[in-house]
């Protein structure tokens, strides 16, 4: 028997998130200078207090967190979980998940049929693209602004889908430090998105992995806080939040809000998947926040990062042509590039990874009948201060070469 003739329809046709593959296959070449892998920095994992954390969770509380726990989540975590959003929501308002992947998988499949539409931005996280294709949904994309995802490009989309008879069940969005995009939405552009959510009777998926890790300027309220708290609607937006980038992907922990009996659904999902998060790293980030090392943690991880981002934004600056356009974050990870119409980033990695410098393809972050060439995505927390400038010297001579 071949085992691979038996594989379902969906397991033989869905695409893999092929920036690990990209990531690995350039692993092996020496003194490659990377900006292309999505990993926060080691540096930035609280790894003393986590030691001690998860010694002492198993010394003293063995019997309960290595026992099977609540689908929903653990109690005493989400407790401190509700205490640190600051503001009124119940514990079954919140699943805890294993890392964000889990919660959208979760909400999609609570929502979508085979042949529903996902709207999404455009570029977007390739993660979420392939999870949403593997469901049989149809995705869309919305080009994004300097606000944030086009609206207007959005409410034509929508009537167009819509007057075909389909069914649009989702919009995802990543308003804070967004991935690849390296961009914020505007807080007047949160404001009508959801109003225009609440008045389509649309639902949104707000994916949030970055949004605490902000290096300057204002804080934007999130869609959900908006939603719950300016337009008292508690249904519209679903928030996952990851402690992926803040305590380390490792423990493979996040949590998701929403409305009540949507969460049940997604807590039935959860069930069928995995029964639960994993209940030691749950205690152990519930006893993280009740000992008030959060917030300092936090403070720790901005501090880290701003230096780099300073570096990133002073190199793109200094050896990047004029005519290239990018985005200058105030947080998270990430920064894109804007090309010129006839610079394929594809071909350019190629040129590149020669020069021993590696960045992600913008084509790997549009659905697959949208996809874009002339941009790229380049990492700022993994590389050292050197590698930053001396890489973007080799991308910019690169790019320079190119109309030689
Ligand atoms: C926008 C976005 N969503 C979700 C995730 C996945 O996070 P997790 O490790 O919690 O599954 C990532 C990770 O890079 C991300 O950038």
């Amino acid at each position: 028997m071949m085992i691979v003739e038996k594989l379902s329809h969906t397991t033989r046709t869905m695409k893999s998130s092929m920036i690990r593959e990209l990531v690995a296959s350039t692993r092996d070449i020496e003194g490659l200078i990377s900006f292309a892998g999505g990993f926060p920095s080691p540096k930035t994992f609280p790894a003393e207090i986590l030691k001690d954390l998860y010694s002492k969770v198993i010394r003293d509380e063995a019997a309960g967190v290595l026992q099977y726990g609540a689908s929903e989540g653990d109690p005493v975590l989400k407790k401190q979980l509700i205490e640190w959003e600051g503001y009124d929501i119940s514990a079954s308002q919140m699943l805890v998940t294993a890392g964000s992947t889990n919660a959208i998988y979760y909400m999609t499949r609570a929502l979508v049929d085979p042949g529903d539409v996902i709207i999404c931005e455009a570029p977007t996280f390739l993660g979420s693209l392939v999870a949403f294709e593997a469901t049989g949904a149809e995705l869309h994309g919305i080009p994004l602004d300097q606000e944030g995802l086009d609206l207007n490009i959005l409410h034509s989309k929508v009537d167009e889908l819509q007057s075909q008879g389909k069914k649009v069940k989702m919009i995802y969005t990543i308003p804070d430090f967004h991935n690849p995009a390296g961009l914020t939405m505007s807080l007047a552009r949160r404001k009508a998105l959801i109003e225009y959510a609440i008045a389509m009777q649309i639902p949104i998926l707000e994916d949030n992995p970055y949004s605490r890790l902000r290096f300057s300027g204002e804080a934007l309220p999130t869609l959900y806080r908006l939603a719950t708290q300016d337009y008292l609607n508690h249904e519209v937006v679903t928030e996952a939040v990851t402690f992926s980038k803040i305590l380390g992907p490792g423990m493979r922990l996040a949590f998701v809000k929403g409305d009540e009996k949507l969460i049940e659904r997604m807590c039935s999902w959860q069930q069928k998947v995995n029964i639960g998060p994993d209940n030691v790293s749950q205690r152990v980030a519930a006893r993280f926040f009740e000992a008030g090392h959060m917030e300092p943690h936090l403070a720790k991880c901005c501090d880290f990062y701003r230096p780099y981002l300073q570096k990133m934004l002073e190199a793109m600056a200094k050896h990047l042509p004029s005519y290239i356009q990018y985005t200058k974050p105030e947080g998270g990870i990430f920064t894109w590039l804007r090309l010129p119409e006839d610079m394929n980033a594809d071909q350019l990695f190629q040129q590149a990874i020669a020069k021993k410098v590696s960045f992600i393809p913008g084509s790997k972050f549009y659905p697959s009948n949208q996809v874009k060439y002339n941009a790229l995505r380049l990492n700022f927390s993994f590389s050292t201060m050197e590698q930053i400038d001396e890489g973007m010297r080799s991308l910019g001579k690169l790019m320079e070469d190119f109309y030689a």
